[in-house]
């Protein structure tokens, strides 16, 4: 961990920052980030800081050191930073991890972020702490099946299976196997996160368990093609301007009965949709997810930009919000509405990676390889070479 000053420090640049202050300008190739951007690094952190607050802290929390929702993972604390490459980070942040709460926010996934705003994200969550060290590029070899029987009795409780994520961050999931090397997992089995719950197992498993353990999440032998570079790059503009607002306008006016006066079960929101009924639905995650898959004749209102609720007709059509994480981003915007004068509110209580869960309807373009929905492809994730 940080120390508390700096954390301090850092959340008070966040706070008095104005977000946004990263302008444009060509983008560098997306492969390499060197933060090289204009300014003066403090001007960048100052930038950067901003656009955290702005689009990252729902989550992070302000000081970036995590789990202010859906157990989003520190992002400052020193076995991570000091092993995660500038190129990891930002291909985090550029691409999301498809199927968590965490969104692709770079430009070329149809988020909010142009590679500057990126880079200077990086100078933010770096100062003042450890730079990354060069981890081995070798590739650890163990075995997988022994493997599996330590994953499942030592990492599932925490992080689910390699298809689907338990309460902590998703170790099975494309977009991190096709990012992470051998020797970053194996930093953070053996270190832990200090600061958050993933412990230390230097003490609890030997280098040869150790070995397997990354053998069984790194999975099968690589495959060549999956890897999300390949996928279909894509921006806002792919988003219509001129989608409906109201679903069923002429349909009757749903009747919900919700819990603490603020959210709405699923099945409820369901049911309205197959008979027809009245609504607004709005999708409050980036815009990123939304092209990805979202619940149909939902509305693109991302947490962050709140005047996209501007459109919204205050003639008691009932609104409902829904994010991934699942009631964080969702809630920021019902809170909004609430605030302008919108009485028929509430917040999907389950959020959509439930909604899907259950096979109800969702729509959209999945990135081009498919692999953007949760499970890994089934020959396994190209170990990345040159992070
Ligand atoms: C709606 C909640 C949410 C928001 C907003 C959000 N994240 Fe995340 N982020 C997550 C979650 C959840 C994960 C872990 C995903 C998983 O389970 O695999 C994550 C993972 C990450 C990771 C990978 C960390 C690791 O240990 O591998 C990075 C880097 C990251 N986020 C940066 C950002 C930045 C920068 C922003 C703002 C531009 C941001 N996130 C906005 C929820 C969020
Ligand atoms: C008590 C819960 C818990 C257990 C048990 C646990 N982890 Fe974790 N693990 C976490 C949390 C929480 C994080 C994210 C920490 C952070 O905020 O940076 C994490 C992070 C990680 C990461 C880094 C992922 C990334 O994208 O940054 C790896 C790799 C990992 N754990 C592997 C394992 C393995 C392998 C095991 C079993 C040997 C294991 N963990 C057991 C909670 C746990």
């Amino acid at each position: 961990m940080r120390s508390p000053g700096g954390a301090l420090l850092r959340a008070s640049i966040a706070l008095a920052l104005v977000a946004g202050c990263a302008d444009g300008g060509p983008p560098p190739a997306p492969a390499h980030v060197s933060i090289d951007v204009r300014g003066t690094p403090e001007q960048r952190r100052a930038a950067g800081a901003g656009l955290y607050a702005k689009y990252c802290a729902l989550c992070h929390a302000e000081s970036a050191t995590g789990y202010a929702a859906d157990h989003a993972p520190s992002l400052v604390s020193r076995t991570f930073l000091e092993s995660a490459s500038n190129d990891f980070l930002a291909r985090s942040i550029r691409n999301g991890r498809p199927a968590t709460a965490m969104a692709g926010y770079g430009t070329s996934r149809g988020g909010p972020l142009d590679e500057d705003d990126i880079a200077a994200i990086l100078e933010f969550l770096r100062w003042p702490g450890p730079t990354a060290v060069p981890t081995p590029r070798t590739a650890v070899h163990g075995d997988a099946i022994r493997g599996e029987a330590v994953f499942s009795r030592a990492c599932q409780p925490c992080h689910g299976t390699r298809e689907q994520r338990g309460e902590f961050v998703h170790l099975g999931n494309s977009e991190l196997l096709d990012t992470a090397t051998d020797a970053f997992l194996r930093h953070a089995i053996v270190n832990g996160r200090p600061g958050t719950p993933m412990p230390s197992f230097a003490a609890s498993l030997d280098d040869r368990a150790i070995a397997d353990v990354v053998a069984f999440v790194r999975g099968p032998a690589a495959s060549s093609g999956s890897s999300s570079a390949a996928r279909a790059s894509r921006s806002a503009v792919d988003i219509p301007t001129d989608l409906p607002i109201i679903i069923n306008p002429n349909g009757a006016r749903p009747s919900f009965t919700l819990r603490e006066d603020r959210f709405v079960p699923a099945d409820q929101v369901k049911a309205a949709l197959d008979a027809g009924q009245r609504l607004v639905v709005l999708d409050a995650r980036a815009p990123s997810d939304w092209l990805d898959s979202h619940i149909p004749g939902s509305l693109p209102a991302p947490y962050y930009d709140l005047t996209k609720l501007d459109v919204v007709p205050k003639d008691g059509t009932f609104i409902v919000a829904y994010c991934a994480c699942p009631h964080h981003a969702s809630g920021a915007v019902v809170d909004e509405l609430r605030k302008r004068g919108f009485k028929q509110t509430a917040v999907l209580d389950e959020g959509i990676l439930v909604w899907k869960q259950r096979g109800y309807a969702v729509v959209g373009t999945p990135p081009a390889d498919g692999a953007a929905h949760g499970a890994p492809p089934a020959t396994g994730s190209p170990r990345p070479r040159d992070l």
